[in-house]
């Protein structure tokens, strides 16, 4: 078994983004720094001019692929998107094949969702030196940039993510977005983490350490700061058919429950919403809700991300 890809370089700078796993606290910290200015002051820059970055995407995507695009473009880039199944089990060309076709392009970033976990490990270790990879979401994993934009989302509104309470409420057995969510969570020191599930959606004993497990959503959110509200991933294996509307009834986030949170507690959702079974339209659209503020920091986030991968590969 090989050790997992050295994601910085000597000097500490970000080469690739695969995880949040390891990242050091500054390193995550800057980040959200740099895209609390963009988030600020949405204006263009030349940070990526002259470099390509490739959209690869495995599986269907609407705010992530198109945040990255924009990122990408409005710091000079040129993008390609492409449709495709990285994964081994794909037919036609290999995957390798695949990428060095598109390194022969010159392309400078990679950008990587796929059903299959560890394509982009696999893919940073082939291009390493000559391009970077950043995940755009691995299998039920990791989605790195989710983790860092709802970081940014809770500490614009708490202001101090060392004190907020935030309950990740849904499907976290199958959530790439509570496992990123509560890496960066955990990483920038929150007050309390607590995952809140019906039985067949709580994770595995010992994943998500240190979180607090509710299988009572009422408990589950009572004085949060946070609600972070996530999609049953039906197209992933798992749980087998949902009965939607005892889903609603025990875990959908409705106004009334909301009330249960803390009284200025803040709503999020990865996107994209069942509305009327995770979450109420009311609640969804409501004063309390950061939903739309998410989409914002996506592009903010992304942006940050490829600014810090460009700087790192122009040599010191
Ligand atoms: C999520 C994803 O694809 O992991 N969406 C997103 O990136 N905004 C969550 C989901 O699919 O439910």
């Amino acid at each position: 078994m090989n050790f997992p890809l050295a994601q910085t370089d000597a000097a500490g700078r970000l080469r690739h983004l695969v995880t949040l796993d390891g990242l050091p606290r500054a390193l995550l910290e800057s980040l959200l720094d740099r895209a609390a200015v963009f988030a600020a002051q949405p204006v263009k820059n030349d940070a990526l001019r002259g470099l390509t970055v490739a959209n690869l995407f495995g599986e269907p995507s609407t705010r992530t692929r198109a945040s990255f695009e924009l990122a990408a473009l409005r710091q000079g880039a040129d993008v390609v998107n492409f449709e495709i199944t990285l994964s081994s089990r794909a037919k036609g060309e290999t995957l390798l094949d695949t990428v060095y076709t598109l390194l022969a392009m010159r392309v400078d970033v990679f950008v990587i969702r796929d059903a299959e976990a560890g394509v982009q490990d696999m893919v940073a270790r082939a291009v390493d030196g000559e391009a970077a990879v950043v995940s755009a979401g691995e299998a039920h994993l990791s989605h790195p940039t989710q983790g860092l934009l709802d970081a940014l989302t809770v500490r614009q509104a708490k202001g101090d993510i060392g004190r907020a309470r935030v309950a990740i409420v849904g499907d976290i057995a199958r959530s790439r977005v509570a496992r990123s969510a509560h890496r960066a969570l955990a990483t920038l020191g929150c007050a309390e983490l607590r995952i809140v599930a019906p039985r067949a959606m709580m994770p595995a004993a010992g994943a998500f350490e240190g979180a607090r497990r509710f299988e009572s959503m009422e408990d589950g959110i009572a004085g949060a700061d946070v609600v972070m509200m996530l999609r049953i991933q039906h197209e992933r294996a798992g749980s087998g058919p949902v009965d939607l509307a005892a889903y609603h009834r025990d875990f959908g986030l409705t106004a009334a429950r909301l009330a249960l949170a803390a009284p200025d507690a803040i709503v999020m959702h990865p996107g994209p919403m069942n509305r009327g079974v995770e979450i109420d339209s009311e609640v969804a659209d409501g004063p309390q809700s950061l939903i739309r503020r998410q989409v914002a920091n996506g592009v903010a986030v992304r942006m940050a991300v490829l600014e810090a991968l460009a700087a790192s590969r122009r040599k010191p």
